[in-house]
């Protein structure tokens, strides 16, 4: 146990962007659109989330501070370019001078793109995260965000992109701009309380790639490494707890604190976990959480040559035994999974991964921006390898 009450404890940080951490800090919504400025908001959830009590309460919250705030909630798993267009037409409508990001990963990335488009004339995809596209963009049409996320695993909150998948080519789209970074991101622990199991687990699993992802890209980030060995640390020792004890604040706190450093660490680079991760679930409508869980000890076997000293650094942080680091964090991620109850591979995720869909899925896998942080470069031969082993 720690020594920190986390019933009570609030804190401010500004690292990367204004954080207000603490269990119910969605009633501080109104103080913060106060210090963004924000005086319309359109508040933006998914289905799923549309009908919970934290919507209701967002609203209401918002309501009673004397504002009309606007809602969109048609944002499907996976968002779409056509869920971000008509998010942005409601947007427009309603005048709206801000976007209320509340939700998990897709929740989160349609709103941040929609807040994007708000003041944009040319279409979604030409802001695709390939060379400078991100110039294009018209900055004075943007309208700021602030990110509540109800799951502790996309880290989509901390994030300068937005994933969106083209349905016209099945593509999971990376949409990038250095000002999509929210605002202000409100951590609000409670609003995980309420996560199902099996969320807990994938999400958590999808903290946990993006951690483990940074650590192996290559290049030289010692600030990345350490936000990333920290959240290992803190995934390690809360996501089973989480799972099996959901209403235990200490570990949700630490789970949405990791999910926010692992998610701080990728700007050091993913690889090959998200490089398929990406195709995988825009092609099978897939949990992309789950599909990182299945993907990754594949992934982390075929790139154990190249990130051996990692290995023995997280082996070390981790206090793992053994005389093989790499054999110890890959049992050790193994275990991990095991006791949160996720699949090992596709076809038991119910993802059933056809010979004639592999082609294409390694060619969408290598045109993943993220295939270029993998710490052993891809071709379509190592894609197959990874596949095949997780099918
Ligand atoms: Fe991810």
């Amino acid at each position: 146990m720690s020594e920190f009450d986390f019933a009570s404890l609030h804190a401010r940080w500004s690292f990367p962007t204004q954080v207000w951490f603490g269990a119910w800090r969605l009633s501080d919504l109104p103080a913060g659109l106060t210090e963004i400025g924000a005086k319309a908001p359109l508040l933006i959830t998914d289905r799923g989330l549309a009908t919970s009590s934290i919507a209701t309460q967002a609203l209401e919250i918002v309501k009673a501070a004397g504002m009309e705030p606007g809602f969109f909630r048609d944002v499907q798993p996976n968002p779409t370019v056509e869920n971000v267009m008509a998010g942005r037409e409601v947007l427009r409508k309603g005048g709206h001078d801000c976007v209320i990001a509340l939700g998990g990963g897709s929740a989160m990335d349609a709103a941040k793109a929609v807040a994007m488009m708000a003041g944009q004339s040319r279409p979604l995809m030409d802001f695709e995260d390939v060379g400078d596209n991100f110039r294009r963009v018209q900055t004075e049409g943007m309208v700021p965000v602030i990110a509540i996320p109800t799951t502790a695993g996309t880290g989509s909150e901390f994030g300068r992109s937005s994933v969106i998948t083209d349905t016209q080519t099945h593509r999971k789209v990376i949409i990038f701009h250095p000002e999509m970074l929210p605002e202000l991101v409100i951590l609000d622990p409670e609003l995980t309380v309420g996560l199902p199991p099996t969320l807990t687990a994938a999400t958590g699993m999808d903290a946990l790639s993006h951690a483990l992802e940074a650590l192996c890209a290559p290049g030289w980030h010692p600030m990345a490494d350490g936000l990333a060995l920290t959240a290992l640390k803190m995934i390690d020792g809360a996501l089973a707890t989480a799972y099996w004890e959901p209403e235990n604040l200490e570990a949700r706190s630490n789970m949405i604190v990791a999910s926010a450093m692992a998610c701080t660490a990728l700007q050091k680079g993913l690889g090959a976990v998200h490089a398929l991760a990406h195709p995988l679930g825009a092609r099978y409508d897939a949990h992309h959480g789950m599909l990182n869980a299945v993907l990754m000890p594949h992934v982390l076997r075929f790139n154990l040559p190249a990130v051996r000293e990692q290995m023995a650094t997280l082996a070390h942080e981790l206090r793992l035994e053994g005389d093989d680091p790499g054999a110890a964090v890959l049992a050790w991620l193994e275990a991990l999974q095991a006791r949160i109850d996720m699949p090992s591979t596709l076809s038991e995720m119910g993802v059933k991964v056809d010979d004639g869909d592999i082609p294409a899925l390694i060619a969408d896998a290598l045109r993943d921006p993220c295939a270029g942080g993998n710490p052993i470069r891809l071709d379509a031969e190592g894609v197959e390898q990874i596949l095949r082993a997780a099918r």
